[in-house]
């Protein structure tokens, strides 16, 4: 690692924050640059301001930290996206390229693109989804995702970039909030209980989605980009699963611990993208290729949740 130097985009985001963290304590300190386009509260350097949009401004960041590798972590989710998605493309697909273009010219070490359970649709079998399944995804944001993850096949075919993916199912945890996504009520929901103790639910209750604890998340992360490289067999988005549960199963699962919270239900926009969305994933070649394997499921993941959220509310 002595020469590694990592570019974090999008650090400040709700993976990206956790993530930097992490690296950081893994490699160093000032091995790992934080960069977004807005400013991270607290001890963050080396930080700088990145709009993954400024392809110049990229270069010069690349150029001057030495960069070798990058987590390419800038976009925006899928409920989001739904309202801006020419822009949402934009950020999503050409943020990517000019990231794969510099890893290509620099002859970078690797590069990972985080992909999602949106790139399913509705053409997708929805239980125990395969790893190459038919991909028809009805959001700007799955749609972007699917294709970047084409474009990394390709630049690793064309070019033997090392680009490296996973389709991150919901990613839930207490040190950060996610922003515009339709699994966004997983994290809210813990929020709420402890607060308020109820929660208005933007999915109807039975509406079953993979979700994943960050811990997790950042485990699937790291250990997929330090697995050798021979024993890798895709280039594109591994699936990944840990848990999948509804609303209701969730709401139970804390009401275990805080008996009196209450859950009510206004679906919204969101749900029909919920609904095109797998239930359950198939993650065989992922455990078969780096040794995936998630530690939390809905239980333990609730429990931890709540102890670090009562100390942090
Ligand atoms: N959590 C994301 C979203 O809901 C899925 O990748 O948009």
């Amino acid at each position: 690692m002595s020469n590694t130097k990592i570019l974090v985009t999008g650090a400040n985001g709700q993976i990206g924050r956790v993530l930097t963290t992490a690296l950081r304590e893994k490699y160093g300190k000032e091995t790992v640059l934080a960069t977004d386009i807005t400013k991270i509260e607290g001890d963050i350097e080396p930080f700088e301001f990145l709009d993954i949009l400024n392809t110049q401004r990229l270069k010069e960041i690349v150029q001057d930290y030495d960069i070798t590798q990058v987590y390419h972590l800038a976009a925006i989710l899928s409920a989001s996206g739904e309202w801006n998605p020419v822009k949402t493309w934009n950020i999503n697909l050409n943020g990517l390229l000019s990231i794969l273009e510099l890893a290509r010219e620099k002859q970078m070490d690797r590069v990972f693109f985080p992909s999602t359970i949106a790139v399913f649709g509705n053409t997708t079998p929805r239980i125990n989804t395969h790893q190459d399944v038919p991909l028809l995804p009805t959001t700007v944001y799955g749609m972007s995702k699917t294709s970047g993850e084409l474009w990394c096949n390709y630049y690793h075919l064309k070019y033997g970039v090392d680009a490296r993916s996973v389709r991150y199912p919901g990613i839930i945890g207490w040190q950060s909030l996610p922003a515009g996504g339709t699994t966004d009520y997983a994290v809210e929901i813990y929020h709420e209980a402890l607060k308020s103790g109820k929660y208005e639910c933007f999915l109807a209750e039975n509406t079953r989605l993979p979700m994943m604890y960050m811990n997790d998340a950042i485990k699937a992360t790291i250990d997929l980009m330090e697995a050798p490289k021979e024993s890798l067999s895709l280039h594109y988005g591994y699936n990944l699963a840990a848990m999948s549960f509804t609303p209701a199963e969730i709401a139970a699962e804390i009401q275990k611990h805080i008996p009196d919270f209450k859950i009510s239900y206004k679906p919204d926009f969101r749900q029909e993208i919920a609904a095109s969305w797998s239930e359950t994933i198939d993650d065989s070649q992922a455990r078969k290729d780096w040794n995936w394997k998630p530690d939390f499921d809905l239980a333990s993941m609730t429990v931890d949740m709540l102890k670090h959220l009562r100390e942090i509310l």
